[in-house]
């Protein structure tokens, strides 16, 4: 039985931030974040996004009224989760009217959460053909004003309807993973800003890489010949290009341009999206199959999905005959068409405006932001949500 994913959809908030503008309110060289980092443009979310918000947007126009009766389980992968008890999944659930007969739950480990997420749904649907599960992988990623990692922040949600007979891409089953306990990133529960040791960070996604990419090949016998296009998680667009560049002498002259050409059109919604830390390898997914435009039915795509702290995984699908018929390419031209760009000041402010922690009431100004789906405030120490197309 083929297993897979049949739908995927994709939001980031309306607001976004030009890399050349930050560039120059911190005095840096604009080439070091455009080509250095490989970064256009930053998505930022506006207090009435959160990552449930984000996710509930991601999914609300991909699932039509026969997927909401079928699904019969709600992953939720984040690191950006708004309770320490109760699955931001739960709230998506209600916020998107999917049926009662449901598990749901919210999975974390860095940006690697989601591809748990859709290894847990493989799983489910081989056991239970007939059902249907919606992985969200919803972040919003902070490090702080003025920080080093602040080139790298951003804001989004993908979400995936993994099934079996999947319209779009086909799992395979061989996988192969790894943890080590490293510090590396990491985000203690009080802070609402990461913690990161950059350069060592970008280390061990090598390293990971190296390790994962090593053991596919001995388990299966393939090659860097036998990928139409690798999909990396992407903190930033450059990570995956370096780790990319590490494999090209493994192949010919051919191999090094294809897979080049495709990971450039795997980088373009991210290079102007910034990091969505578990939702970046799928929307650089998103992006390849979206952008680029005669991919063959058929065709092996490789994942390499990275969770700080750590955990690794590769793993490979097969492109359905058809499969950009039931890609959202219209919905999601116009979401980036309509964004609406902001100055550094008025990123910082935006930045600092967060929500209050001490159980205080706040109703916040839903007005000013497009999504259907948004925060609309705080009360009784419960987030409000509300759903405008309801
Ligand atoms: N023109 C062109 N390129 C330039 C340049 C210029 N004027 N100035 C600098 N550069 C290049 C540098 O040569 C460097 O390129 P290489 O990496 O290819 O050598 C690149 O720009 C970045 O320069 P620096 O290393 O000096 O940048 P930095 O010290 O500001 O740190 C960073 C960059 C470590 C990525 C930092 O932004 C950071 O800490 N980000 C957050 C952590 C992160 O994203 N880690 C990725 C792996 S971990 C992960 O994947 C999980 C996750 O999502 C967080």
């Amino acid at each position: 039985m083929k297993i897979g994913i049949d739908k995927i959809g994709f939001y980031a908030p309306h607001l976004y931030l030009d890399m050349k503008k930050l560039a120059a309110a911190r005095n840096i060289d604009p080439d070091k974040f455009t080509i250095g980092i490989g970064q256009e443009k930053m998505a930022l979310p506006p207090v009435t996004q959160d990552s449930v918000t984000l996710a509930a947007n991601a999914a609300l126009n991909m699932l039509s009224e026969k997927d909401k009766q079928a699904i019969d389980f709600v992953i939720f992968g984040t690191e950006s989760g708004i309770d320490n008890s109760k699955s931001a999944g739960v709230y998506v659930h209600h916020l998107l009217g999917i049926n009662p007969r449901a598990r749901t739950v919210e999975v974390k480990q860095a940006c690697y959460g989601a591809t748990a997420g859709i290894q847990m749904a493989k799983g489910h649907i081989a056991l239970n053909p007939d059902s249907k599960v919606l992985v969200l992988a919803s972040d919003i990623a902070r490090y702080g004003l003025n920080t080093g990692g602040e080139s790298t922040q951003g804001a989004g949600a993908v979400a995936l309807l993994v099934s079996k007979d999947p319209q779009i891409m086909a799992l395979e089953d061989t996988s192969t993973y790894m943890t080590s306990d490293i510090m590396d990133f990491w985000r203690p529960i009080y802070s609402d800003k990461a913690f990161v040791d950059g350069k060592f960070s970008n280390e061990q996604y090598i390293a990971f890489f190296s390790q994962v990419w090593a053991n596919y090949k001995e388990k299966t016998g393939h090659s860097i010949k036998d990928f139409e296009a690798l999909c990396f998680h992407l903190p930033y667009t450059k990570m995956g290009l370096k780790a990319l560049r590490t494999i090209f002498d493994e192949g010919s002259e051919e191999d090094k341009e294809r897979l080049f050409d495709n990971y450039q059109h795997s980088a373009r919604y991210n290079r102007v999206v910034g990091n969505i830390y578990t939702g970046s390898l799928y929307l650089s997914l998103l992006s390849l199959l979206e952008n680029k435009q005669n991919l063959k039915a058929g065709s092996r795509i490789g994942l390499f999905s990275y969770g700080s702290g750590a955990v690794g995984e590769f793993f490979t699908g097969i492109l359905q005959p058809g499969y950009r018929e039931h890609l959202q390419m219209e919905h999601h031209t116009k979401l980036f068409e309509a964004r609406q760009e902001v100055s550094v000041e008025e990123y910082e402010q935006i930045f600092e405006e967060t929500l209050p922690v001490d159980g205080s009431t706040i109703e916040l100004d839903i007005e000013k932001d497009p999504a259907a789906i948004c925060l609309a405030g705080l009360e009784n120490n419960k987030r409000q949500y509300i759903n405008k197309v309801n």
